[in-house]
């Protein structure tokens, strides 16, 4: 088990992706702290998952907290309750995150500012109440952030979504030279098209769902399982020496160039 004996919050853990993850990181040994914000009955799912996971061979403990990450108070006060239900907090997913599709001429400034708050803003600060707790108790740490294909490619028509993950792409590299130093490494995990709740309309859209398949060389969409695994090597000891950088997990999306 890679993760026995750490603790691992994952935020936006209640559906999709960041449930995955909460499991998965329960299925290596951590103890999960699962955030929700609107859905506490999916938090609830999440948590029985999680301590299933844990199985017979190992306990898990999970502690679910709602927090809206897109509020930077709410996202310390998360941070905070962590660290003092389960007395330390090693591991980070910043995976909540949100998009809203408009003309770029028809974005609201609700809108931008939604989007940005969650995907940008959130994970700042998140990110910041952790290292304070990591410096003070003098523990190295792993940050892991759940970005997209779209902090590299564009996505016409969500263009605050891609300034958000742009953003996180700079995030990282920054925070991976500054953080270096205390031991804590900081790295994007970069889904293309996930079956998710996000992809909702996509999904029951047959038409655009044909065109995006003609676009992923593995010719399916992935699982949020295929998200997961990899996030899992990001926070064990097997990834020590790997900081600032991106892993995409896209079925050959992002490089899919053909002439036809
Ligand atoms: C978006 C999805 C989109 C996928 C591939 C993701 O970041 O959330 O809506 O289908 O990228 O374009």
């Amino acid at each position: 088990m890679k993760l026995s004996g750490k603790v691992a919050l994952v935020t936006g853990s209640s559906q999709g992706i960041g449930q995955a993850i909460a499991i998965r990181l329960a299925q290596e040994g951590a103890d999960v702290v699962i955030n929700y914000r609107s859905h506490p009955e999916g938090a609830e799912e999440t948590l029985s998952k999680v301590k299933a996971a844990g199985g017979q061979c190992h306990m898990v403990e999970g502690f679910t907290i709602q927090a809206d990450t897109g509020m930077v108070q709410d996202v310390q006060r998360m941070v905070a309750d962590s660290v003092e239900h389960f007395g330390k907090l090693d591991i980070l997913v910043n995976n909540a995150g949100i998009e809203k599709s408009a003309d770029f001429w028809d974005v609201t400034e609700a809108d931008y500012d939604a989007v940005m708050n969650v995907n940008l803003k959130g994970v700042f600060f998140a990110t910041q109440a952790l290292v304070k707790h990591l410096r003070e108790t003098q523990q190295p740490g792993k940050v892991i952030n759940i970005s997209s294909v779209h902090e590299e490619l564009p996505f016409p028509h969500f263009s605050a979504y891609c300034a958000s993950k742009g953003g996180l792409k700079m995030l990282t590299r920054n925070l991976s030279v500054e953080l270096a130093p205390w031991g804590i490494t900081v790295n994007n995990v970069a889904p293309g098209a996930i079956e998710t709740p996000i992809n909702t309309k996509l999904l029951n859209d047959s038409e655009k769902l044909g065109a995006l398949l003609k676009n992923i060389p593995l010719g399916r969409l992935g699982k949020p399982s295929d998200v997961a695994s990899i996030v899992a090597f990001l926070a064990s000891a097997e990834s020590d020496y790997v900081t600032g950088t991106t892993f995409f997990v896209d079925g050959g999306l992002l490089w899919n160039y053909q002439e036809q």
